[in-house]
């Protein structure tokens, strides 16, 4: 089969270098990809140039899309590309909102009692603001759309709150994402993540993990688009596991049939342990970036295969394994990531195995730094601390000027596993 893989960052090498391992895959392309990866035939198309990837599709025969950015699947590539007969793994437009709108999703999980956040819609300024009277702080601020993961503001007081809501709904500062906002209570606990394959019927978690979204150590600084992640994620015992199945995975993916938007694909599950029980702080319609680069390298099983499945319907007879071991990823960004950095710098990563390129750019042989996240290292090993020691023995061959990573990559998932 032909395939193509829609994205171009780390989520999407950890994609294209499982697929590449399906005996069933023939020509393998990444749209835009980027020139770290050598697997796959990168073509020049943006994510959100509908036009342009359906053209591409359609003139280069192929069999299969692989969707994997939130961008192109709220704006409706997968309906796109099948009106025109081609099969796609992720949602359509209909069942991406669960991710496109923080309302919808708020909205879905009341309806059907999915345990998430308390919570209130305004589509108007000063009712969110009069709202914040009385309240008790923190509080959580949330634009309603897509904001490139950057559209939740934890506010310690009222005068944050505000300055929270009115950057959203007055300034714009999310655009059209920050004009309605969900103002929800502060939940405390340990995240977990866990995506998921589903046919829409069925649903087959895959092994949990852990992000790391703030930029310093100690879970400090700013929130980022992600500096590592680790997998399995300790916090998420068997029993958790199943209470999640009952009253979290299963229900949502009933919910969106009975709603019409049946979801087929990758269904990624933020939770928060809360002292009450499991509660949803997030749904993606998506694999997770950089949990993908933890999960995919513990996957045994055939990843077309189970993506297929998805597609076709047949996920119910689909064997997807993961291995027993332990993965983890460390992030190297540009100094100063998520502010402003420097470009252009000349990498040096001698290591292959476990390297998933993001913002990187080719000068002749060399290649060259060209965005926030540079590239992950990830490593498995049969515990969790082998995974981290040989992951970041191998970060520490991998150098650029003003390369920066935590050093505390699955230092909080170590504590409860010494516990
Ligand atoms: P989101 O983009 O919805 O994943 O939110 C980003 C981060 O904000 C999450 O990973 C949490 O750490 C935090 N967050 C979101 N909602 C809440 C909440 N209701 N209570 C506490 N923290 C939250
Ligand atoms: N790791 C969080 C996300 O992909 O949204």
């Amino acid at each position: 089969m032909n395939v193509m893989v829609v994205g171009g960052g780390g989520r999407e090498h950890a994609l294209i270098k499982s697929l590449k391992k399906s005996p069933r895959v023939d020509k393998l392309y990444a749209l835009p990809g980027n020139d770290g990866m050598e697997e796959a035939i990168t073509v020049g198309i943006g994510a959100k140039d509908l036009d342009g990837i359906v053209k591409f599709a359609l003139e280069n025969k192929i069999d299969y899309a692989v969707v994997a950015p939130d961008d192109p699947l709220v704006l409706g590539l997968v309906d796109r590309l099948n009106e025109v007969g081609i099969a796609c793994f992720g949602p359509n437009k209909k069942a991406a909102i669960i991710e496109g709108s923080k309302a919808f999703s708020k909205e879905l999980m009341k309806k059907y009692g999915i345990p998430t956040a308390e919570y209130r819609i305004f589509s108007d300024r000063d009712e969110a603001v009069s709202y914040l009277d009385g309240k008790s702080f923190p509080i959580v601020v949330k634009a309603d759309g897509l904001a490139l993961g950057k559209g939740v503001i934890i506010a310690n007081t009222k005068k944050e709150a505000v300055a929270a809501v009115d950057s959203m709904m007055k300034d714009l500062v999310f655009g059209d994402s920050g004009k309605n906002v969900v103002i929800e209570e502060f939940l405390t606990g340990p995240e977990v993540s866990v995506l998921a394959f589903t046919d829409g019927k069925t649903i087959k978690p895959m092994v949990s993990s852990m992000d790391h979204k703030r930029a310093k150590d100690g879970d400090e600084g700013l929130n980022t688009g992600g500096m590592g992640a680790v997998a399995p994620n300790p916090y998420y015992t068997e029993e958790i596991a199943k209470e999640c199945m009952d009253t979290i995975f299963i229900p949502t993916v009933r919910a969106m049939e009975k709603e019409d938007r049946t979801f087929k694909g990758c269904l990624y599950f933020g939770l928060m342990l809360t002292p009450k029980g499991p509660k949803v702080i997030e749904y993606n319609c998506r694999f997770g970036d950089p949990e993908t680069q933890v999960v995919l390298p513990l996957l045994e099983t055939d990843l077309l295969e189970a993506m297929l499945s998805t597609t076709n319907g047949t996920l119910d007879k689909t064997e997807i394994r993961f291995g027993k071991g332990a993965a983890c990823c460390v992030i190297v960004a540009s100094g100063g990531y998520p502010e402003s950095y420097g470009k252009g710098y000349e990498i040096n990563c001698p290591v292959k195995d476990g390297v998933y390129f993001a913002g990187v750019k080719k000068d002749g042989d060399k290649l060259l730094t060209n965005g926030g996240r540079v590239l992950g290292v990830t490593a498995t090993a049969p515990t969790l601390k082998e995974a981290i020691d040989s992951a970041y023995k191998k970060v520490a061959a991998v150098s650029f000027k003003d390369a920066y990573y935590r050093k505390d990559i699955g230092k909080r998932a170590m504590q409860i596993k010494e516990r």
